[in-house]
């Protein structure tokens, strides 16, 4: 079975309708995404809308978080906290309903999947862990992938024989080993923040243990107008470029 793997629309629908476009050239049914479809972005509850009209299933970030436990803002900056408060506004109420089912984490063919860190957490970031500390939670993992969003960035961690190591993802196809264990991050589609402009996404076949990771151009410069154009921070267009 292919499983493609999104995350990180925020409220980005021009680039989340291109990447559906791109997943279904390819003919995969079984698309999940890891959370974060709000904040930032112009077109939050389009985004909600499209992927419940497409029975994707979708887990909590911590962006979603934010506005179901008011709480967690305190972990947001400030220019994230007043953009998910803007959000609000445009987000209906079944939208707004919608946000308090969303799970923490979902297995996929023996992959766990979640929105910051293994095996539950919505918003620590990969990146907190150091390669000393890793090994330790390879070793609590009882499957042998595990895929996360939230950096916004592309980044393959694999641990064998006790040795953990990272590589950057780029574009294409590789095989997966069968004696290791994984953590992939995914990338965004909405706001990437890995030095090039594209939506990204993954494509996992178990079977054949292949990763594929996809970029996906869209118009930008209709996104950005829309951000401008409801008045929202100037510093969220520019950054998707
Ligand atoms: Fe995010």
């Amino acid at each position: 079975m292919k499983l493609a793997v999104i995350s990180d629309i925020h409220g980005n629908l021009e680039a989340l309708k291109k990447v559906l476009a791109d997943i279904d050239s390819i003919g995969i049914e079984t698309v999940v995404c890891l959370g974060d479809n709000i904040g930032y972005g112009p077109e939050p509850d389009q985004v909600i809308k499209l992927l419940r009209s497409r029975n994707i299933p979708s887990l909590m970030g911590n962006h979603e978080l934010g506005l179901v436990d008011k709480d967690s803002l305190h972990g947001f900056n400030p220019q994230a906290r007043r953009s998910l408060l803007q959000t609000e506004q445009f987000l209906s109420q079944e939208s707004l309903a919608y946000l308090k089912t969303l799970p923490v984490n979902m297995f996929v063919d023996d992959c766990l999947l979640v929105h910051g860190f293994p095996p539950d957490s919505v918003s620590t970031y990969l990146f907190q862990f150091s390669r000393t500390k890793l090994p330790k939670i390879f070793k609590k993992m009882e499957y042998d992938l595990c895929m996360v969003g939230h950096t916004h960035e592309l980044l393959l961690i694999s641990y064998t024989n006790g040795r953990v190591s990272t590589a950057p993802l780029s574009e294409g196809v590789q095989t997966l080993a069968a004696e290791s264990k994984y953590i992939v991050n995914v990338g965004s589609v909405g706001q990437p923040r890995d030095g090039n402009d594209n939506a990204k996404y993954v494509i996992w076949e178990s079977e054949t243990r292949t990763l594929e990771v996809r970029f996906v151009p869209y118009d930008i410069r209709k996104t950005a107008e829309k951000i401008i154009a409801l008045g929202l921070q100037k510093a969220h267009a520019d950054r998707l470029w």
